[in-house]
């Protein structure tokens, strides 16, 4: 189990790792990145991935390297650690330069990969489910850093998670939209059950378009499940027979609490644990 990072283009011990202290990444979150992990030994929807990364970095004006280099820092560096199972985060900054909030003052993007063990949900997690708080924390708006762009500047999401944790110790905070609508987790996409219908806020409310969250609708469709991408409120949550949170490094996870007041019986649901089946096929099969 190890932890090897890909800097400046070659694979080195996470100690000898250096960046710029000057680096935007660091003095603004003037960075992008994404969360990947492997499943069966293999990674999961890389090229999805890393169509959302380019995606994100054309969103701020950050030059993205050729598609081909990253995909060999990444494998070189999942190689390197030689993990069972890895979590890949890959990050774009913007680079160093003189001390200047204008993006064009520079254009020296670095590529960095980290490669940590997969750190995934214990077993226990899955099977009894884990608890979630609403946060006084919004979302921010599309009209600010669009939550769609999947940048590095977090504090917003740092912030909600602490309150969650502070506030009821749950384990991932939900944060709204302005209108009072659930949006998503502060690293995770949220799912309810409502009448054997599956309902997850339409990319319209303002949320990162989830690599895992458009699997799980993909699997719904496929396998006759009702789902639908719709708006719902805090309350709705709150009264759901079911719900989940998905994300690349825990797939689909099971919520059993929403602010300290069991979902259903309690325990996780039928639609939940079918879809947690289906998705695990598909991590089983591969996704390249
Ligand atoms: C704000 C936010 N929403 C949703 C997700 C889940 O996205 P994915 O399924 O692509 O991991 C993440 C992942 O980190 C996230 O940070």
């Amino acid at each position: 189990m190890s932890i090897r990072v890909h800097i400046g283009g070659q694979v080195c011990l996470p100690e000898e790792a250096k960046i710029s202290i000057f680096d935007r990444g660091f003095l603004y979150g003037d960075s992008v990145y994404e969360t990947i992990g492997t499943a069966y030994g293999r990674l999961f929807a890389l090229a999805d991935h890393l169509v959302r990364l380019e995606r994100s970095a054309e969103r701020i004006g950050l030059r993205v390297p050729p598609r081909a280099d990253i995909e060999r820092a990444v494998a070189q560096t999942v190689a390197a650690a030689g993990n069972r199972e890895s979590r890949v985060r890959i990050i774009l900054t913007r680079g160093a330069g003189k001390l200047d909030l204008d993006p064009a003052a520079v254009d020296d993007t670095q590529l960095v990969v980290i490669v940590f063990p997969l750190g995934a949900p214990s077993a226990e997690m899955y099977e009894k489910g884990v608890s979630v708080a609403v946060v006084s924390v919004h979302r921010n708006s599309p009209r600010a850093i669009d939550p769609a762009v999947k940048s590095g500047n977090y504090l917003n999401n740092v912030l909600a998670l602490g309150e969650a944790r502070r506030r009821s110790g749950a384990y991932e905070a939900i944060l709204c939209a302005a209108d009072g609508s659930v949006a998503e987790g502060s690293t995770s996409n949220i799912f309810i059950v409502v009448g054997g219908e599956v309902r997850t806020p339409g990319l319209d409310v303002g949320i990162l378009d989830g690599i895992t969250r458009s699997k799980v609708l993909e699997i719904c469709r496929d396998n006759g499940i009702k789902v639908r991408e719709t708006r719902f409120l805090p309350e709705d949550l709150r009264a759901a027979a079911e719900v989940f949170i998905t994300s690349a490094t825990r797939g689909a996870l099971p919520v059993t609490k929403v602010d300290d007041n069991p979902v259903g019986d309690g325990k996780p649901g039928p639609v939940t644990r079918q879809v947690m089946a289906l998705y695990d096929a598909m991590a089983r099969a591969g996704v390249p």
